[in-house]
């Protein structure tokens, strides 16, 4: 793996981070295999419980490196076809990763950087954190990201911010439903992602990707028979699972659920 990218394990934590500080964490095409690479990898590990994301440095995500557009452009349409589908790939491989991610925002994410941030399950960012989909300023378009900018955000706002390419503040991120809460500063924003980290280890991995996938199954779909029928066996198919049970009987039995971590030393 080269500089650009910091994988850590702490325990059943996942730290990804983006360590081009210096672009202001923008990706070009060897950074984007890269990240896919480390997503898939902390995937397919079961002691891995949660990925946060973050960027080393002053910004969250510049977004797509413009120096790897550039580059680009002097290619065919068949070979451009085929890199952006890389950043299409990355973006698929962190919405729909088998276990739950967290985005922490800071400073600037632009562009392909507000794609990250929308495909993480959660987002946190300080009130100082700026946002634009700047793209149709460069003479481009938000395409790659924009399934889950559009679903983060709704059609109405991306309207506006897909056509004016208008930086916004976090306090808008917020109200657009792009980030789920906001933090003070770094320190602050370390707190409330950690605890969201506790709040997700406190819950079943299996019930988390079933979750995820409920999410998928049901979101923007009309509420037919077929649609009822699919719920209810998803919810039959879960209760005897062995998480499911597992779960249940913890409540009732008054004690932690297996997948529980165990409470650190008091001290600690
Ligand atoms: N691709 C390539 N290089 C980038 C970049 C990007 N997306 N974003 C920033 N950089 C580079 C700058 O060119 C600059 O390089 P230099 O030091 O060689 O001049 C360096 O990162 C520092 O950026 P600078 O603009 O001087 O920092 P800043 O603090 O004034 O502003 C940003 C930071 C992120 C707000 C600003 O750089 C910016 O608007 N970047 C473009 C982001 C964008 O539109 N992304 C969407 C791409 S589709």
């Amino acid at each position: 793996m080269s500089d650009s990218l910091a994988v850590e394990r702490r325990g059943p934590i996942g730290l990804v981070t983006l360590n081009r500080p210096e672009r202001h964490n923008a990706f070009d095409d060897a950074l984007i295999a890269e990240l896919t690479e480390a997503l898939r990898s902390i995937e397919a590990e079961d002691a891995m419980r949660v990925v946060v994301l973050s960027g080393a440095g002053k910004s969250f995500s510049a977004g797509a490196d413009l120096n790897w557009m550039k580059r680009m452009a002097g290619f065919s349409l068949e070979e451009n076809k085929r890199d952006a589908m890389g950043l299409a790939t990355l973006m698929r491989t962190l919405a729909h990763l088998r276990k739950p991610t967290i985005a922490r925002v800071h400073g600037a994410a632009y562009g392909g950087g507000v794609g990250l941030v929308a495909c993480c399950d959660v987002a946190i960012a300080t009130v100082n954190a700026t946002f634009a989909l700047t793209e149709a300023k460069l003479g481009l378009i938000p395409a790659a990201i924009s399934p889950y900018v559009v679903s983060a955000i709704g059609e109405r706002a991306a309207r506006r911010y897909f056509l004016t390419a208008e930086r916004f503040e976090a306090a808008e991120a917020f109200r657009l439903g792009l980030v789920h809460d906001l933090a003070r500063d770094d320190d602050e924003l370390d707190e409330k992602v950690g605890g969201i980290v506790d709040a997700m280890l406190a819950c079943s991995p299996a019930a988390q990707l079933a979750a995820k996938e409920l999410i998928r199954a049901v979101a923007n779909r009309p509420v037919t028979s077929e649609l009822i029928q699919d719920t209810a066996e998803r919810i039959a198919k879960i209760r005897s699972s062995p998480e499911g049970r597992e779960g249940v009987a913890a409540f009732l039995e008054k004690r932690r659920a297996a997948w529980v971590p165990p409470e650190p030393p008091a001290g600690n």
